[in-house]
């Protein structure tokens, strides 16, 4: 077998085209963001990160689909990264045959050049590429001469830069909420495998260069698989690369950061955590519930409807002072159902804050009863949290929020915060 001749490209204002808009298309644009290049990518559909990057105004879009003209404009590189393997090969040969540098997204669409496995340590870069073209191969091969060099003492891309991956809290909302180690590992990191729920000016906080990778879950959009995204953080990890895992809120609450430490454990990637501020407290207090009271209650309880049976939210109904519940927004009927079924007062008053500490925040005051008319939209009230058998304070009210008209409900007041 031929050995693959390896180069170093400097791609600062040189065209590059990738065809296709999809997660192979938006993994080949993050690998070139900071080679200065300048990226086109024509696609009829596009991933949110390449939206972001083009309004970031990082690449260019052609959102189209792909026409056989586009190979005549002039691109140093080209990626065939459609989701059609068909057309992939087809781009492959063409432009093989104009002798022009060509990468198709799997091998079998063919290729006359590949992106070997890279870790950086200070201004350089360490590659690895296999005779074969296989990438997982040639990453477990980097990590493992990057872990050789430094048991040996040598100079390591990891010098000074340790543990490897950082589950960072960001806070709710409220960008003002990052705490300030959190700032100062996403201000260090090389990648930041990001929530939808981080702000985006806590996004901002990260160096020219650093590779954020979105991962988001939404309630009512695309996801991205739990195992997906631990994976993505034993194989960055893996590459020695200073890694920011960043949650919304805590990551130990509602966060899944457990099942992300435990595949970090098993797949031998160090690992720590910087704790953040959890809407628990971030968003309840800010919005004016105070969850608890010297003399009016003892304490107070947390659970999320997320996955939890119908029994199991009945038996929460039975504990007493106030109950604040995650990602309960779009159960707001079962939640209400079990609660009155469990014993708890129809007329018992819930608040319900809606993306607290964002621009866009809505704190509502209702009834047990009246809460699944007022969630009847969900997604108008996505990320909320929903407290039961608690008021705002009374002397928030009257300074913080003005009220609106919206949600027309008995003994139902939805608010805004005043911003000054
Ligand atoms: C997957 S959990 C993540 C919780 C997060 N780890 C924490 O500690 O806050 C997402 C839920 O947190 C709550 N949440 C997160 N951010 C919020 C915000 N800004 N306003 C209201 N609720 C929020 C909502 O209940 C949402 O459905």
């Amino acid at each position: 077998m031929r050995q693959p001749y390896l180069i170093s490209l400097d791609l600062t204002d040189q065209p590059v085209l990738v065809i296709g808009g999809g997660r192979i298309a938006t993994r080949k644009v993050e690998g070139l963001l900071d080679s200065g290049a300048r990226i086109t990518v024509i696609a009829p559909e596009l991933s949110p990160r390449l939206r972001e990057l083009a309004a970031l105004g990082r690449v260019e879009l052609i959102p189209r689909a792909f026409d056989i003209l586009d190979l005549s404009r002039p691109a140093l590189l080209t990626f065939a990264a459609t989701n059609d393997h068909d057309l992939n090969w087809a781009i492959v040969q063409q432009l093989r045959r104009d002798g022009r540098l060509v990468n198709g997204a799997d091998a079998e669409s063919g290729r006359n050049f590949s992106t070997p496995a890279t870790a950086r340590t200070e201004n350089a870069t360490l590659a690895v590429a296999t005779d074969e073209g296989d990438p997982v191969r040639a990453k477990g091969l980097l990590a493992r001469a990057i872990e050789l060099r430094t048991s040996r003492g040598g100079d390591s891309p990891l010098r000074g830069q340790s543990p490897l991956v950082t589950l960072v809290g960001a806070g709710p909302g409220n960008p003002d909420l990052l705490t300030v180690g959190g700032k100062r590992e996403i201000e260090l990191a090389d990648v930041i495998v990001h929530d939808n729920l981080v702000h985006p000016d806590i996004l901002k906080l990260a160096r020219p260069g650093a590779e954020l990778i979105a991962v988001g879950k939404h309630p009512f959009g695309e996801q991205v698989a739990q195992e997906t995204i631990n994976s993505i953080l034993v194989r960055e990890g893996s590459l020695g690369k200073r890694v920011v895992r960043l949650k919304g809120g805590d990551p130990f609450i509602f966060g899944r950061g457990t099942e992300e430490i435990e595949a970090l454990h098993a797949a031998g990637v160090k690992w720590r955590v910087v704790p953040g501020v959890s809407s628990i407290n971030g968003v309840s207090g800010a919005a004016g519930v105070t969850l608890t009271k010297r003399g009016r209650n003892h304490g107070f309880a947390v659970f999320s409807a997320a996955t939890t049976p119908a029994e199991e939210i009945r038996r929460w109904a039975r504990i007493e002072g106030p109950l604040a519940i995650f990602m309960g927004v779009h159960k707001a009927a079962i939640i209400a159902r079990e609660f009155i079924a469990g014993g708890r007062d129809g007329n018992e008053p819930v608040v319900v804050v809606a993306r607290g500490g964002t621009d866009t925040e809505r704190v509502a005051e209702t009834t047990l009863a009246e809460l699944p008319k007022l969630l009847a939209q969900p997604e108008e009230w996505t990320p909320g949290l929903i407290i039961v058998g608690a008021t705002r304070e009374a002397a928030f009210r009257a300074t913080a929020t003005s009220k609106t008209d919206a949600a027309p409900i008995p003994g139902t007041h939805v608010f805004t915060r005043n911003h000054s």
